[in-house]
């Protein structure tokens, strides 16, 4: 018997559920593809909305969706609340983005991921759809390095000392929006390579915490709540360091947020804290990406490009599946 099997605890997510979630964000992501540059972003996540519902209603497992597309009465699928999966399996926790980066997939641009996340019962943030700052880094660096409230030039000269570079050495990734011209404008004072990015900072996050390959080591900036804890999922698995605190600046967030057991408005997450347990997560692309090819359409076949991770077992596995058309 191996020191694995006695000493660690057991997985609470049956492993064969890896490949049942590349399932369903494949099958999200060719019916996305249909939509793509067709400029109508409504029409590609209804698609992948509707796939993605149904593929996860062949899953065993007594799913609940946490992170989804809104509350019951804005969303009439996979809203928060809704039961998914066949009732037949463990109790889980899902947070979906059927199609992260819808712009990029109307507009055919890349980095267009069907995404999913799922955890023991508990195990993922229950976050309101609202901003989120976040900071991410890769592995290597000291714990609490990060610090949300710091300002991000002061983070950086502290990341270019440990890396052992200069600072003009550093590359930060944020996403392209007027109310980070400030936050640019200083790390451009700074001496910093910025990358734009015009959306999807899930895959925005993965890269720099991918800096080996990527070559971009901070992620920087606000998003989406939803696609941070889905981002976290992700880093359980990759490694590296996340920071994230919820945008609650009016009294009508702060009471959603409270509604959904969040009592603390100004707390700062950890990876661990948005995605905590058991977690596995998949991306599948849709359009080509830095990250994930997107589905090719073949002679006789559809092409799909998947990734999806293990938190327990820290297992990445990349996917090339041939689908058959028809
Ligand atoms: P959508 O797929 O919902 O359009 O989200 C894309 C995205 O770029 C996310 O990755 C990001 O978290 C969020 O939008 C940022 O929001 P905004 O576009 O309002 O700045």
């Amino acid at each position: 018997m191996t020191l694995l099997e006695t000493d660690a605890p057991r997985a609470a997510i049956d492993r064969s559920l890896t490949l049942e979630l590349v399932r369903v964000t494949e099958r999200a992501a060719l019916a996305a593809a249909q939509w793509r540059g067709k400029g109508d972003e409504k029409a590609a996540d209804h698609a992948a909305v509707e796939a993605m519902r149904a593929e996860l209603g062949r899953v065993h497992v007594s799913g609940r969706i946490v992170i989804g597309e809104g509350e019951r009465d804005a969303a009439p699928m996979l809203y928060i609340g809704e039961e998914v999966g066949k009732g037949t399996g463990p109790e889980v926790d899902i947070a979906v983005d059927p199609l992260e980066g819808t712009t990029l997939c109307a507009k055919n641009q890349p980095d267009s991921l069907c995404v999913l996340a799922m955890a023991e019962r508990g195990g993922l943030l229950n976050a309101p759809d609202v901003y989120m700052d976040k900071v991410a880094i890769g592995a290597g660096y000291p714990a609490g390095l990060l610090d949300i409230e710091a300002e991000p030039t002061d983070t950086i000269k502290e990341l270019a000392r440990l890396k052992g570079v200069p600072v003009h050495h550093i590359t930060a990734s944020v996403l392209d929006r007027p109310r980070h011209a400030r936050l640019i404008d200083s790390l451009r004072g700074a001496g910093v390579a910025v990358k734009l990015i015009s959306d999807g900072d899930i895959a925005g996050i993965i890269h720099a915490v991918n800096t080996e390959e990527t070559g971009i080591d901070i992620y920087l900036g606000s998003g989406g709540a939803p696609e941070g804890v889905l981002a976290a999922a992700a880093l359980r698995a990759i490694g590296g360091q996340m920071q994230a605190r919820l945008i609650l600046d009016t009294d009508d967030k702060r009471e959603r947020a409270r509604l959904m057991g969040i009592t603390d408005p100004a707390r700062r997450y950890g990876a661990a804290d948005l995605a905590s347990g058991d977690v596995l997560f998949a991306a599948t692309g849709v359009t080509d990406g830095s990250l994930l090819s997107g589905v090719k359409y073949r002679r006789d076949s559809i092409r799909t490009h998947t990734v999806v991770m293990r938190s327990w077992s820290r297992t990445v596995r990349w996917i090339s599946a041939e689908h058959q058309r028809g």
